[in-house]
């Protein structure tokens, strides 16, 4: 079993971000997916895409889940511009089926990296794709897509009332 597997190792780091309390509550800005393992990408899908559908490949056993993005209600404005960034937790993305809550939060404008289960339980264990230096890897490289340690382009719907 890969959980026991990686403990035994002792190679795994745990999450830096915290668990965010209530983000179930969280506005949704963007209904995205983590993709199948064979999702056939078009030939001119950039780099960055074709590392993030790879990472997470693995995910509900290859078959791919939808992927909600909740950002913390008083970081909307910031999130819109992709930062400057507050202290605190910043935004989620939830794999849903299996129920992994990705966490991103700001400290001293410095994004950290965390990974949980729904009731809250650390689970960087459960793939060495969940350990915070392995999302870093990716969300700082990308500087010209992620800013401030963020990715996604939000969906306008969610500010139209703002
Ligand atoms: C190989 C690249 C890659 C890695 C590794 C990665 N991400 Fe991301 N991340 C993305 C991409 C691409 C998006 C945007 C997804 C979308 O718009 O559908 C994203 C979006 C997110 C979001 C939604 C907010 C936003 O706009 O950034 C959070 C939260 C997040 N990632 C946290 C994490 C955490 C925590 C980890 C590690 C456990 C991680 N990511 C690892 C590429 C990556």
């Amino acid at each position: 079993m890969v959980f026991t597997l990686l403990g035994s190792m002792g190679s795994y780091a745990a999450s830096m971000a915290s668990y965010p309390k209530g983000w179930e509550n969280w506005p949704i800005v963007k209904e995205s997916m983590n993709l199948p393992a064979d999702t056939v990408l078009p030939a001119d899908t950039s780099l960055f895409i074709q590392e993030s559908v790879r990472a997470y490949s693995w995910i509900n056993e290859g078959r791919g889940s939808p992927l909600t993005i909740r950002v913390n209600p008083e970081k909307l404005d910031q999130y819109k511009t992709h930062g400057p960034y507050t202290d605190g937790p910043t935004v989620v993305a939830v794999s849903e089926i299996q129920g992994i809550v990705w966490v991103t939060e700001h400290i001293g404008g410095m994004a950290i990296y965390g990974s949980y289960d729904r009731n809250g339980n650390d689970n960087t264990a459960m793939h060495p794709s969940l350990e915070p230096q392995f999302c870093e890897n990716c969300h700082t490289t990308y500087k010209d897509i992620c800013k401030n340690g963020t990715c996604a382009e939000p969906v306008l719907d969610t500010y139209k009332d703002k």
